[in-house]
């Protein structure tokens, strides 16, 4: 993938994120059962996990995320059941409701063919079982938008695949996913209102 993809943009972006740490914890804390994280990038949120995580599954496509995951896993005492899968999101190599939690944390914005990983993400989620997820998204102000719009190819080509402009919400819902808990808002520490727009919260696949 070359040096910019596999060396330095995997540091900035655990630099540029910094400021969503708390973010993470809270998050994490939340996630229980048999759970999925995909585009988990360099596993910073492994760590977060607590002990109501029984195993833990991390699926990312560069294999240069991957082994700076293994490097932090080979680093930390694993609290979870850990393991990493090389794949994409588009195509989950699992079974159908397999999964009692999946999580989605800064991925949605990069993930090419984000439909699709949606509705596998519904897939594989048990019946009741739950995604969470802080994605940052389209901002709902015009003057906002024309400005995502505007500048979304060049973000995306010095952002690895990221687009600001992304209308997550709506693709969750289309996804057949059910909104438990939202917030949407200009997270302070994620920069312009162009790419600091963020959703937060709790979606489930319906009870059987
Ligand atoms: C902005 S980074 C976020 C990484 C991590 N989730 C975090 O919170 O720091 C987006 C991640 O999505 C991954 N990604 C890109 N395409 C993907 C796909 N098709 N399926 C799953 N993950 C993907 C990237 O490799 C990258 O690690």
């Amino acid at each position: 993938m070359g040096l910019y993809a596999d060396r330095i943009f995997p540091a900035l972006l655990d630099l540029a994120t910094r400021g969503v740490y708390r973010d993470r914890e809270a998050l994490m804390a939340r996630a229980r059962g048999r759970i999925l994280e995909i585009g988990l990038g360099s596993g910073i949120n492994l760590p977060l996990y607590t002990a109501q995580a029984h195993e833990v599954i991390g699926l990312e496509p560069s294999r240069a995320m991957l082994e700076r995951a293994r490097r932090l896993l080979a680093d930390q005492p694993a609290k979870p059941d850990v393991s990493l899968v090389q794949g994409s999101a588009e195509e989950l190599p699992f079974a159908d409701n397999s999964f009692d939690t999946v999580v989605a944390f800064l991925v949605f914005c990069t993930i090419p063919d984000a439909r699709r990983a949606a509705l596998e993400m519904h897939r594989v989620l048990r019946a009741g079982g739950e995604v969470l997820f802080f994605e940052h998204i389209r901002a709902p102000d015009a003057g906002v938008q024309r400005w995502q719009d505007r500048l979304d190819p060049l973000w995306t080509k010095m952002a690895c695949g990221c687009h600001i402009n992304r209308e997550t919400p709506q693709l969750f819902r289309d996804a057949g996913l059910n909104y438990r808990e939202y917030e949407t808002w200009y997270h302070p520490k994620m920069g312009a209102r162009i790419s600091s727009r963020v959703m937060r919260g709790v979606a489930q696949k319906s009870p059987a």
